[in-house]
């Protein structure tokens, strides 16, 4: 059975000062045992978030990192640094580092593939942009995102990754996949998986929907069958909104 998994990206959001009071409000509340949570903060926050959220039911993750160990490579972070601020997962592929930054499927690859060697759980994430959905070969784009950015994670190591689908044309602007296209896209995903993986080693990977969760939608998506969890941006910025989220269901 997967464990249902809430993860918050802040991405570049949140001062010091902000993300004190941010994390004060998720921690004083009482959290299921029965679902895991994350929060993304920027670099420049991990360290402060790392000790406040000790002992608490709130995990660690990192948004990038890079994927050689150390060297000559300014202003960039390695796999070590983040292990040592106590982060557990680290977002790796997402569609901004993608369109902003170039990032390619072969970087992606070996980012998972050292993350996985330092002991830090990967959320990968793959999505297609309004143009390819639309033109009806967005299953094409995504299978080729899972094929080349897992090539270098063999099946022993699969369950340690997280795959988040998000496609490009729902994140950040209010339009939300619906759920029985978020759920479609995550049984496809599944069946990659098994493909590569075979079926008792992909039915651990979770699979995750990003891409304009909020409190109001969060439950329709998380009793589709096939979603084990959302991805959250702007949602994951109040703490109140969060709380909701990951509550979803809880609620009287
Ligand atoms: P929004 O929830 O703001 O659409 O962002 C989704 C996302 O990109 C999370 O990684």
């Amino acid at each position: 059975m997967r464990k249902p998994l809430i993860v918050g990206n802040w991405k570049m959001n949140n001062t010091l000062q902000e993300s004190l009071s941010l994390i004060e409000g998720l921690i004083s509340n009482r959290l299921s045992v029965d679902r895991d949570f994350v929060v993304c903060p920027p670099y420049t926050v991990l360290s402060l978030a790392g000790k406040l959220l000790k002992e608490t039911k709130i995990q660690l993750g990192a948004q990038n990192m890079h994927f050689e160990e150390k060297g000559a490579y300014t202003g960039e972070v390695s796999a070590l640094m983040l292990k040592e601020l106590d982060v557990s997962y680290v977002i790796i592929g997402h569609s901004e580092r993608r369109k902003f930054f170039g990032e390619t499927d072969l970087q992606i690859s070996k980012k998972i593939f050292t993350a996985l060697n330092n002991e830090l759980l990967p959320i990968m994430c793959v999505g297609e942009s309004l143009a390819q959905r639309e033109g009806d070969y967005h299953h094409r784009i995504i299978k080729k995102q899972l094929v080349e950015g897992l090539k270098l994670v063999d099946s022993s190591r699969a369950s340690d990754v997280t795959v988040a689908y998000e496609p490009v044309w729902a994140i950040g602007t209010g339009k939300t996949a619906t759920s029985e296209q978020a759920n479609d896209m995550l049984g496809f995903i599944r069946t990659i998986l098994i493909n590569l993986y075979g079926e008792s080693m992909a039915e651990n990977i979770r699979i995750l929907y990003g891409g304009s969760v909020n409190s109001s939608n969060v439950d329709e998506l998380m009793i589709q069958p096939e979603i084990d969890g959302v991805l959250v941006g702007g949602a994951s910025l109040k703490s109140d909104e969060f709380l909701k989220i990951m509550t979803y269901s809880d609620r009287g």
